[in-house]
C-alpha cells in the first residue's frame, strides 16, 4: 500500500519548529494542530464524490459530496489527539474513535487502558492518528483492534516516523497506507525516534 511523505512547505516549515526543543508547550500545541489540517487535506485527498442535488438562491444543481458513511478518526492516546483536534475542525462530522495505550518505558511494548469505537465501523473509513511511529508497537496493536471489530479500509496518519517503525508496520499491516511528514534517521537505544522532537505526549501537555 505505501508511504506517502507530506512534503508541503507549510508542513515542513512548521515541523522544523515543532522539533526544536526551546518551542514552547503552548507553541508546540499549536503547531500540531495546524499541522494536522494540512495532513487532514493529503489524507482524504482521493476521496470518492457523488453529487447531489441543491438548490442555490439562483437555480437548483447537481454538486459533488462525499460519498459513502461518515469517516472515523481513531486517536491513539494521548498524543493522538493533538492531531484529532485539527481534523476534526476540518470534517466536524467524522465519528470518533479513542485508543488508550502507552508505551511501557522498558519493554516498549504498547499497555492498553482504554477503547471505545463505534459500533458500525465495518464499512467506514478509518484513520488511524498518532503524531509518532516509532517502533511501531502501539499503531500494530491500535489497528489490530479495529480489524478484531470488522474494519477493512484503514490509513494511519503520523507526523515522524522511524524506518525502524514503517518497515515494522507495513509487514504487519501491508493493506494500510501510511502518511508522514517525515521518515528520520533511526531509533536510539530507548525507543525514541532521532532527531525527532522528543516525546510528543510530553511537549503537547507540559508534561515529563
Ligand atoms: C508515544 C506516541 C505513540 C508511541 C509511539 O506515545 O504518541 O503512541 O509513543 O511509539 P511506538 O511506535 O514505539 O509504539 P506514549 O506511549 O509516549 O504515550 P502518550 O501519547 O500518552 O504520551
Ligand atoms: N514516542 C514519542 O513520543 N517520541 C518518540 O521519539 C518515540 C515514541
Amino acid at each position: 500500500m505505501g508511504v506517502t511523505i507530506v512534503s508541503h512547505p507549510l508542513v515542513q516549515h512548521k515541523l522544523t519548529i515543532m522539533r526544536d526543543k526551546d518551542t514552547s508547550t503552548a507553541g508546540f500545541r499549536r503547531l500540531l494542530k495546524e499541522i494536522s489540517l494540512l495532513l487532514c487535506y493529503e489524507v482524504t485527498r482521493d476521496l470518492q464524490l457523488t453529487n447531489i442535488t441543491i438548490q442555490t438562491p439562483l437555480v437548483e444543481m447537481e454538486s459533488p459530496v462525499i460519498e459513502g458513511k461518515k469517516l472515523v478518526f481513531a486517536s491513539i492516546l494521548r498524543a493522538g489527539n493533538g492531531l484529532l483536534e485539527g481534523m476534526l475542525d476540518l470534517v466536524p462530522a467524522a465519528r470518533v474513535a479513542h485508543i488508550g495505550l502507552y508505551r511501557d518505558h522498558d519493554t516498549l511494548q504498547p499497555v492498553e487502558y482504554y477503547f471505545k469505537a463505534p459500533e458500525d465501523i465495518v464499512n467506514r473509513l478509518i484513520i488511524v492518528v498518532d503524531p509518532m511511529l516509532a517502533t511501531a508497537n502501539s499503531a500494530i496493536v491500535a489497528i489490530q483492534k479495529l480489524k478484531d471489530r470488522g474494519a477493512s479500509n484503514i490509513r494511519f496518519l503520523c507526523l515522524l516516523a522511524a524506518p525502524e517503525g514503517i518497515k515494522r508496520f507495513t509487514e504487519a499491516h501491508p493493506d494500510v497506507p501510511v502518511f508522514t511528514a517525515a521518515i528520520d534517521s533511526h531509533l536510539n537505544e530507548k525507543g525514541y525516534i532521532v532527531p525527532g522532537l522528543g516525546d510528543a505526549g510530553d511537549r503537547m501537555y507540559g508534561t515529563k
